[in-house]
């Protein structure tokens, strides 16, 4: 089936069988790998992206599903060539290690401080939670969100 689909603000189109998740088709039909594939299951976030605005796991949701809406994922982020200030920070702050969970971090960190400017560290771990990472203990991670918040209000 031909699924259509506005990709980080670009129109696409592409060639799924039925039972084919949104990550899937993201990475290897559409040319973005920035979300990752982990668990497959919804259960470590590495594939987050945004569809409509609200944060998903894509590989939890069909590409069929995704006909007609609008998806961003970590590539989309970037303005004009130039890092979001949300992947500046967790470079700043050095919350990257192997890498793997970040682009799924970075993407719900977006999400969290368009909703919530100056979040609280609760409201920081109910976000993430969502969100595993298996290298850095999360400390530099919220470093990297308390600098990305900063970042927005100065
Ligand atoms: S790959 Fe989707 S939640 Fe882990
Ligand atoms: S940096 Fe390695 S899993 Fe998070």
């Amino acid at each position: 089936m031909k699924v259509s689909l506005v990709v980080n603000g670009v129109q696409a189109e592409a060639d799924c069988w039925e039972g084919e998740s949104l990550l899937f088709a993201l990475r290897e039909k559409l040319g973005l790998p920035g979300a990752k594939n982990a668990c497959e299951q919804g259960e470590c976030g590495s594939c987050s992206v945004m569809l409509d605005g609200v944060l998903v796991c894509a590989c939890l949701v069909l590409a069929a599903q995704a006909d007609g809406h609008e998806v961003v994922t970590v590539e989309g982020l970037a303005v004009d060539g130039g890092l979001h200030r949300v992947q500046q920070a967790f470079i700043d702050a050095g919350a990257v290690q192997c890498g793997f969970c970040t682009p799924g971090l970075v993407v719900a960190t977006a999400d969290l401080l368009s909703r919530t400017s100056d979040p609280s560290d609760d409201e920081m771990r109910e976000a993430l939670s969502g969100n595993l990472c298996r290298c850095t203990g999360y400390a530099k991670i919220f470093d990297a969100v308390r600098l990305a918040a900063r970042d927005s209000s100065g």
